[in-house]
């Protein structure tokens, strides 16, 4: 039992909180003072099962005390070291360990702080890469429908959330969408990957007939788009994608900011779909969510297109004042140990059929239109209450809390993705509370 911790009521104003109900979360304080393993404590010392990993980044579950103790280590051996024009060995050491845990051809890093940071930066390579290779003529970029690609200028163009992007002027020039791939009316309840959509990636085909192919630099797409609610891909639908690309010679971006590391039960969503993208974003997982990094993985061709030019001359003009620092490289490395040690990256595998078990278990339950899994990801889809869409799953969302158990929602979608660590047991408390609590919903 952790000990209640006051929380100054009265001091709450000043932070203004990211992607949150302000006024609600104020009256109503959910403060989380601790954490271990599967679980939080909150500020009124009960204990929370964490069901999505803090934002789908705790990976390897909370409070690992050697990545406290590597990045402890760091900061007393070498704190800060420029990352332009000066390196340091552990950058380089990591990201010849991430190249060797991705999918094969992805072989060189790009270090940012966070998944939006990873976005922009694949989005300015393709363009850079066209232009160094002469067809500077390919400035388009193509996203998804219902795509999300974090918050800043180019991640919000590409992306497909409305609330996302109608307050914020006209976004990026020379941005398109193909159809997204949700489709209940065929695909509702099924397991794992649905049958039917593959030929949605043709609207690709409809983009290039409209752009022309010579425009279009780039496509980038969740490979399971998560924050928009868990929309699984079509069998087939990411190979169609892949081929059409070839074919106009555009280059494929995988967003894999929360199904990197280990999420579906592989190292990443390009191995489980054996779909292989030019540059693969990702981040959260990759310092087990504790500090901020991301990385960005591109071909050697896409690398060796900016290898050219007199050697004294930076070939590409962009980088961040911490891409790569040393205490977020320490505790990459450290974070990838637990993963490879403890087999993390493929466990979502052998406990996948248990949750997806679990999961699919609440049909029938009120409100509930469709249930989506994959690895250790689940959704559950609710019918928004007429009039008030989101407000039957915030409910939810809220009773959970109260009840000791942490899940996300996303308009009226409930996500699950707890850490890879999960046990039989969580997923029972898990799947069993937000069911007890389905029933209540009005
Ligand atoms: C697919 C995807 N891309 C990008 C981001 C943005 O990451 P961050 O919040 O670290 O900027 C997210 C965050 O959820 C994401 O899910």
């Amino acid at each position: 039992m952790q000990k209640p911790v006051a929380i100054p009521t009265n001091n709450l104003e000043a932070f203004w909180m990211p992607f949150s109900a302000n006024r609600q979360f104020k009256k109503q304080p959910r403060m989380l003072v601790r954490a271990e393993g599967m679980n939080y404590w909150s500020h009124d010392g009960r204990k929370v099962l964490d069901g999505t990993s803090g934002l789908w980044c705790v990976n390897a579950g909370h409070g690992r005390p050697e990545i406290a103790d590597a990045v402890h280590a760091q900061l007393l051996e070498l704190d800060y070291a420029p990352a332009f024009q000066m390196g340091h060995p552990k950058v380089f050491e990591l990201a010849a360990r991430l190249a060797a845990v991705a999918p094969q051809g992805l072989d060189h890093v790009f270090f940012t702080n966070s998944g939006s940071e990873s976005v922009e930066t694949s989005l300015k390579i393709a363009l850079a890469y066209h232009r160094v290779k002469g067809e500077g003529s390919r400035i388009r970029l193509i996203g998804r429908e219902r795509g999300y690609h974090g918050v800043n200028f180019g991640g919000i163009s590409v992306g497909g959330i409305v609330s996302n992007r109608k307050h914020f002027g006209a976004l990026l020039a020379g941005v398109d969408h193909i159809r997204h791939t949700h489709d209940l009316a065929r695909n509702a309840f099924v397991r794992g990957v649905p049958e039917h959509g593959a030929e949605l990636a043709d609207d690709l085909e409809r983009l290039v007939t409209l752009h022309d192919a010579s425009t279009i630099a780039a496509v980038i797409v969740e490979p399971v788009a998560g924050s928009t609610g868990v929309l699984i891909p079509p069998k087939g639908y990411l190979q169609r994608l892949r081929e059409i690309c070839d074919k106009h010679g555009i280059l494929l971006i995988f967003d894999e900011v929360i199904t990197g590391f280990g999420r579906l039960g592989t190292p990443f969503a390009a191995d489980y779909f054996g779909v292989t993208p030019d540059i693969m974003t990702t981040a959260k997982g990759v310092t087990n969510g504790v500090v901020p990094m991301g990385a960005v993985f591109v071909k050697s061709d896409i690398y060796e297109a900016f290898m050219n030019g007199p050697e004294h001359l930076i070939e590409f003009f962009h980088g961040y004042t911490y891409s790569g620092n040393p205490v977020s490289s320490a505790a990459g490395l450290a974070t990838l140990d637990i993963y490879q040690r403890e087999g993390l990256l493929t466990r979502g595998v052998e406990l996948g059929e248990y949750f997806a078990d679990a999961l699919h278990g609440l049909k029938g339950l009120p409100h509930v239109i469709d249930i989506r899994n994959i690895g250790l990801v689940g959704a559950v889809e609710l019918e928004p209450i007429a009039g008030a869409p989101t407000k039957r799953a915030f409910s939810a969302f809220l009773e959970c809390y109260e009840r000791g158990v942490m899940i996300r929602t996303t308009g009226d979608i409930i996500a699950l993705s707890p850490p890879l660590i999960i046990e039989k047991s969580d997923i029972d408390l898990l799947v069993g509370t937000l069911a007890d609590v389905i029933k209540t919903l009005q």
